[in-house]
């Protein structure tokens, strides 16, 4: 019994009533039992020939103008003196990548704090916005923004639905149907999405479409190993003239052509970390008496060196390492702090177990995830290296949580271990 009354069914077959109201298809779509994806195919099918005859009814609505009516695009302003990346942009846009059609696109671009994720996915997102003409969304996740939670799925879904023209109230209540309804709205759309600054990669599954013809690019600080079917870009930190272009640009070409060479030490003392090079270059414009080589020698202090990047606080590069390490398991950041004082600027496995005093096996996995948070570096495989940033940030750490009681022991350990 689906509860749809017999006058009604009756008025729909002798064509008194045009269309079903939504309550009737809710109705039906229990009777049948239909899951949240067929629900929602159906609520979509209906939608724009149901009469508008459900008031009162507290639950959610069907998708009348789901459907971008008029080209959508949220895409923020992308970077004017954008650099480098052509290698990555290539890979993107290039006509192998045009070529594949047959299914829908996840490109999950990921790396370290501030290498430049965000700038090079919504630069990328204009350059491809026009093979996506049913629109372009963009949702921050927020999943690393110092003083605030990230947005779950359920949030980001209602962004995304909002921004597809869906009425709040029409937006269901349940993951799964939200989901559904997000997926329904796009079927058969070409559109690109862009999920920036996802916490962890595996979780955006109820935020893909379900056909082919769309494309979502998702940027995280984590590499993503659970999204099948993805391609994965992993952004390294800049080429040294690229690094040099970008400061140049930022502090303008008037306050450095005469300082090229103190120029090349400052991005290389920022690790040619793009948010590094940014906030020492605005620094520099914003200070008009300071001269390129006296920046460059406040950088050469390394104690002090994260706190000259520090922009406001909130945005500096201390923050935004900070708020690696914080999502960080207990295990990890404990490993991560004890790095901080090993004295070699490479090291393997062992050496971690000897000085760290844990298993072999324990410091391998957690090794491992480091990287993967993109905290540590493996340039070849099993050998371990940090940022230089990051490894200003793990000795402040190290320093701040202060000498272990046995704290000649790691280094002991180490030296007999190397004998
Ligand atoms: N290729 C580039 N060309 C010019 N500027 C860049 C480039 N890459 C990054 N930047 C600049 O560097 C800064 C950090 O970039 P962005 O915010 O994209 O990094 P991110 O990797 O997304 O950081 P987070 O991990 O915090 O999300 C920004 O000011 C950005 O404009
Ligand atoms: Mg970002």
């Amino acid at each position: 019994m689906s509860g749809v009354s017999a006058r009604t069914i009756s008025q729909l077959e002798t064509g008194k009533r045009g269309a079903p109201r939504v309550a009737s298809v809710r109705m039906l779509a229990q009777a049948l039992s239909l899951d949240a994806e067929e629900r929602a195919t159906l609520l979509n099918v209906t939608a724009g020939h149901t009469e508008d005859g459900d008031a009162g009814d507290p639950s959610p609505k069907p998708m009348t103008t789901a459907r971008p009516q008029r080209k959508k695009c949220f895409l923020p302003r992308g970077v004017p003196d954008f650099v480098g990346r052509k290698a990555e942009l290539d890979r993107l846009l290039g006509p192998a990548a045009a070529m594949r059609t047959e299914s829908m696109a996840v490109t999950v671009v990921d790396g370290t704090a501030g290498v430049g994720k965000t700038a090079f996915a919504v630069h990328a997102a204009h350059l491809l916005a026009e093979r996506y003409p049913d629109g372009q969304f963009f949702c921050d996740l927020h999943g690393f923004t110092p003083n605030r939670g990230p947005l779950d799925m359920m949030a980001a879904l209602r962004a995304l639905l909002r921004m597809a023209d869906v009425p709040a109230e029409r937006i269901p209540a349940s993951l799964d149907e939200r989901s559904a309804f997000w997926r329904a709205a796009l079927a058969g759309r070409q559109v690109l999405v862009v999920l920036d600054n996802v916490g962890e990669p595996g979780c955006v599954h109820p935020l893909l479409p379900g056909t082919a013809g769309s494309h979502v690019m998702v940027t995280s600080r984590r590499r993503a190993t659970t999204v099948d079917g993805s391609t994965s870009i992993s952004l390294d930190v800049l080429r040294p003239d690229e690094a040099i272009a970008l400061f140049v640009e930022t502090a303008g070409r008037d306050r450095t052509c005469d300082e090229l060479d103190a120029v090349a030490e400052i991005v290389r003392l920022c690790g040619f970390l793009p948010l590094g090079i940014r906030i020492a270059a605005s620094r520099l414009r914003s200070r008009p008496s300071w001269t390129v080589s006296r920046l460059a020698e406040r950088l050469r202090a390394r104690a002090y060196r994260l706190s000259e990047l520090d922009a406001d606080g909130e945005h500096g590069v201390a923050a935004a390492l900070m708020s690696s390490y914080r999502v960080l398991n207990a295990d990890q950041q404990k490993l991560f702090t004890q790095l901080g004082h090993h004295p070699a600027v490479h090291f393997d496995a062992h050496s971690v177990a000897v000085f760290a005093g844990m298993p072999l096996r324990q410091v391998e996995r957690l090794l491992d995830e480091l990287v993967d948070h993109h905290v540590l570096m493996e340039p070849v495989a099993g050998r371990y290296t940090f940022h230089e940033l990051l490894r200003d940030h793990a000795k402040a750490l190290a320093i701040s949580a202060g000498p272990p009681d046995d704290r000649a022991d790691p280094i002991d350990r180490l030296l007999a271990h190397q004998m």
